[in-house]
C-alpha cells in the first residue's frame, strides 16, 4: 500500500510535469500501461488472501480514478494552450490595407451610345436592331442606292465571301428598312449598331465604327420636326447653350439631305460648327419601297456617328484610341 501511495504521487506529478499531448500520453503509458509497476503490482493479487485482494483492489482503483482525474484536467490544459498557439500562429492582421482592385466600367463607345439612346427614348423613340452581315437589298436597294450609282462604290462597302448579295452593312440605315417593311407608322425608332467599311486605318478612320440611325415616319412630320429633335439631341449631348446649323447635302434615302454641325466655343475663345451626323426627310421613294404610303406619310432619319460623339464630348484626337483597349487610356472614361 506505501508504494502504491508513492507511485501514485509520482504518477501525479508527472502528469502535472508533462508540457505536451505527447509527453502525457508517454506518462500514461508509463504509469498505467502493461509494463507498469501498477500492473505488476496487480499481478500479484493472485496470491493474496480474498480480503487483501479486496483492500488491494479498492487501493488499485482509487488509484486509476485520482490518475484519470488528473490526467483529463491536464490534457485539458494542453488541449486549450495548443490551440491558442494555434490561433495564435493564423491570426489574421485585419489592419492591412486591401489590395485596391478597380471595378470595371463599359467602355467609352458603350457609355456614349447609352447616353444617346437614353436622349431618344427619353423622347419617346424604340430601340431597335438589325444583323451586321446585312443583304444587299436593305443596305443598298431599300434605301433608293441603285446599283450603279456612284454611293454604292463610295461607300467601300465589304462583301461577304460565298455568299449572293450579303454585305457587312456599311451604315445602320438598313435597319430603317427593316423596320418601315414590318411596322406601320407611326414609328419613332434608334438603331444602334456596328457598321462596316474597307477604309484604311488613320486618325479619323477605322474600317470598324458605329452609328445610332434614327426614323420617325408619322402623318405630317415635316422638316421642323427633325430640326427640334437634332437641337435637343445635341444640347443634351453637348450642353445647353449649343446650336445646330443644316447644310444642304445629298443622301440617296433622303430628300432633302442637310449635314447637321453642332456650335462650339473652344477653350482660347474661338468658335465654331462641327459637322456631328447626316439627316433628311425621308425620300417618298424609299416610303413606298419599303410599303408606305408616302402620299399619307412623311418622315424624317438621321444617322450619327458614336465614334464621333465620343471623340468630340471627351477631346480624343485619334480614332484608334477607341479601338486599341489601352488601360490608361479607358481608365480615364
Ligand atoms: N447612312 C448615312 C451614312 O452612313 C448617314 C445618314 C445620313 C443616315 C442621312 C440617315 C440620313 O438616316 O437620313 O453616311
Amino acid at each position: 500500500m506505501k508504494d502504491i501511495e508513492q507511485l501514485q504521487s509520482e504518477a501525479i506529478a508527472a502528469v502535472a510535469a508533462a508540457d505536451t499531448l505527447d509527453a502525457l500520453d508517454e506518462v500514461r503509458v508509463r504509469a498505467t500501461g502493461k509494463k507498469s509497476e501498477l500492473a505488476a503490482i496487480q499481478a500479484t493479487m493472485r496470491e493474496l488472501t480474498p480480503d487483501e485482494r479486496k483492500a488491494l483492489g479498492q487501493r488499485l482503483n482509487a488509484f486509476r480514478e485520482a490518475f484519470q482525474v488528473a490526467f483529463d484536467e491536464r490534457r485539458g490544459q494542453l488541449a486549450s494552450a495548443a490551440l491558442r498557439a494555434r490561433l495564435e500562429t493564423e491570426r489574421l492582421d485585419l489592419t492591412v490595407p486591401p489590395r485596391r482592385v478597380p471595378p470595371g466600367r463599359p467602355h467609352l463607345l458603350t457609355q456614349v451610345e447609352h447616353e444617346m439612346l437614353d436622349v431618344f427614348v427619353g423622347m419617346g423613340y424604340q430601340v431597335a436592331e438589325g444583323p451586321e452581315a446585312e443583304s444587299g437589298t436593305y443596305n443598298f436597294d431599300l434605301l433608293n442606292i441603285e446599283k450603279h450609282h456612284p454611293a454604292r462604290q463610295e461607300m467601300d462597302t465589304i462583301y461577304v465571301d460565298g455568299f449572293d448579295d450579303v454585305v457587312l452593312r456599311t451604315h445602320t440605315s438598313p435597319v430603317q428598312a427593316r423596320v418601315m417593311t414590318t411596322q406601320q407608322p407611326p414609328i419613332a425608332v434608334v438603331c444602334p449598331g456596328r457598321t462596316y467599311r474597307a477604309d484604311a486605318v488613320d486618325a479619323t478612320h477605322s474600317p470598324v465604327f458605329s452609328q445610332v440611325e434614327g426614323l420617325v415616319v408619322a402623318e405630317g412630320i415635316t422638316m421642323a420636326d427633325l430640326r427640334g429633335t437634332l437641337l435637343a439631341f445635341s444640347r443634351r449631348m453637348f450642353g445647353a447653350d449649343r446650336e445646330i446649323r443644316l447644310r444642304p447635302s445629298f443622301f440617296p434615302f433622303t430628300e432633302p439631305s442637310a449635314e447637321v454641325d453642332v456650335s462650339f466655343e473652344g477653350a482660347a475663345g474661338n468658335h465654331g460648327w462641327l459637322e456631328i451626323l447626316g439627316a433628311g426627310m425621308v425620300d417618298p421613294n424609299v416610303l413606298s419601297a419599303c410599303g408606305i404610303d408616302p402620299e399619307r406619310y412623311s418622315g424624317f432619319a438621321f444617322g450619327i456617328g458614336i465614334e464621333r460623339v465620343a471623340m468630340l464630348r471627351h477631346q480624343v484626337r485619334d480614332i484608334r484610341e477607341l479601338f486599341d483597349a489601352d488601360a490608361r487610356f479607358l481608365a480615364r472614361f
